[in-house]
C-alpha cells in the first residue's frame, strides 16, 4: 500500500500541520509498503496525479487543507483520504454554519454570532465576558477573551493586516471548564472515546497552551459528574453524525459547573495529531495506541 502524507500546507496551522504530518508518517513506516511525505502546495493536484498513491493520509489543518478544497481535489483525482468528505469539512470550518446544523440538531452550542470586524473593535457588542474568534480558523490563532469588566473591546480584529475575515465571531464567554471528546466514526455508528479535562498553565487554552510542553494539563477522564460525562459522549456524537464527519473527529466543549450548563464549541474535522495533542492521548486511553490509530484512520479511509 502506497500512502501519500499531506502535511504544513498554506495555512496559519502549517506548523501544527507539519508536526501532525510528521508523527502518522513515521507511524506508517513500517505499516504501510510506501510512505511518501507531501508538503502540500498549489501543485497538489499535479503532485498527487505523479505519484499514484492507493490513499492519501490528510494531516493538514486550517483553511485549504479542512475546508473541503484538498477534499474536493482527492475527489476529482479518486483518491481515497482520510477524515470527513467536502461537505462535512466546508460546514465545520465555518463556525457560524455549524452551529446552525448542530443547533437544529439538537447540539447545545453558544449564543452571539457574528459581526463586523470594525464593530467589534470599536465597541463591545455584547456584555463581557466574551470570546472573539475568526469564523474560520483552528488552533485558536486569532482568538480574544475580553475578561468581565473590561473596557476596551478588541482593536486587534479591526487593524488593517486582520487577515480572517471582515466578520467575526462573537460568543459569550462561558466559565467553567474546558472539555474535549474525540469521536471515532466506526462502521456501526459514531463512538466517542472519553472526556479530557484542560487546564491551560496560564490564561486561556491559546495556541501556546495546545502546543508548548507543558503548555497545558490533561486530565482524562475527566472528573465530572456522571448525567455530564455521558452528556458530552453523547452530544459529541450526535454532533459528529448531524455535520456528516467520518473517520475521527473531536468536540470542544465548555461546562460552566456552577450553573451544569454543558455547551459544544464547536467540531475539529481534522483534529491534531501532534504529541501534545488531545485525540491521540484518548486512543491510547481506550488501548488504541497512536500507530493503531493512525492505520486504523488509513483502514477507515479506504472502506
Ligand atoms: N486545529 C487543531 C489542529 C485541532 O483542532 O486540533
Ligand atoms: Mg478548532
Amino acid at each position: 500500500l502506497h500512502v501519500a502524507v499531506l502535511m504544513g500546507g498554506l495555512s496559519s496551522e502549517r506548523e501544527v500541520s507539519l508536526s501532525s504530518g510528521r508523527g502518522c508518517a513515521d507511524a506508517l513506516e513500517g505499516q504501510a509498503a510506501k510512505v511518501t511525505r507531501v508538503d502540500a502546495g498549489r501543485d497538489l493536484a499535479q503532485v498527487l496525479t505523479a505519484l499514484k498513491p492507493d490513499v492519501v493520509f490528510n494531516a493538514l489543518h486550517g483553511k485549504w487543507g479542512e475546508d473541503g478544497c484538498v477534499q474536493g481535489i482527492l475527489e476529482t483525482l479518486k483518491i481515497p483520504y482520510t477524515h470527513s468528505g467536502v461537505l462535512a469539512s466546508a460546514l465545520a470550518m465555518d463556525k457560524d454554519k455549524s452551529k446552525a446544523v448542530l443547533r437544529a440538531a439538537g447540539v447545545i452550542v453558544p449564543g452571539g454570532g457574528l459581526f463586523d470586524r470594525h464593530e467589534v473593535a470599536s465597541r463591545h457588542v455584547i456584555d463581557p465576558p466574551y470570546v472573539v474568534k475568526p469564523n474560520a480558523e483552528g488552533s485558536s490563532v486569532g482568538v480574544f477573551l475580553v475578561r468581565e469588566g473590561a473596557n476596551r473591546p478588541v482593536a486587534e480584529v479591526g487593524a488593517a493586516d486582520w487577515a480572517y475575515g471582515d466578520q467575526v465571531m462573537v460568543e459569550p464567554f462561558i466559565a467553567g471548564k474546558e472539555l474535549a471528546v474525540t469521536v471515532l466514526g466506526e462502521a456501526t455508528g459514531p463512538r466517542a472515546l472519553t472526556i479530557t479535562d484542560i487546564t491551560p498553565t496560564k490564561g486561556f487554552y491559546d495556541y501556546e497552551a495546545k502546543y508548548a510542553e507543558g503548555g497545558s494539563t490533561h486530565v482524562l477522564p475527566a472528573e465530572l459528574p456522571p448525567h455530564v460525562f455521558d452528556k458530552a459522549l453523547r452530544q459529541a456524537e450526535l454532533a459528529h453524525a448531524a455535520m456528516g464527519c467520518r473517520g475521527v473527529s473531536r468536540a470542544d466543549f465548555r461546562y460552566d459547573d456552577v450553573n451544569d450548563v454543558l455547551v459544544l464549541l464547536e467540531i475539529n474535522t481534522q483534529p491534531g495529531m501532534t504529541s501534545t495533542s488531545l485525540a491521540p492521548e484518548q486512543a491510547a486511553y481506550v488501548g488504541m495506541d497512536y500507530r493503531e490509530l493512525v492505520r486504523w484512520m488509513v483502514e477507515d479511509a479506504l472502506c
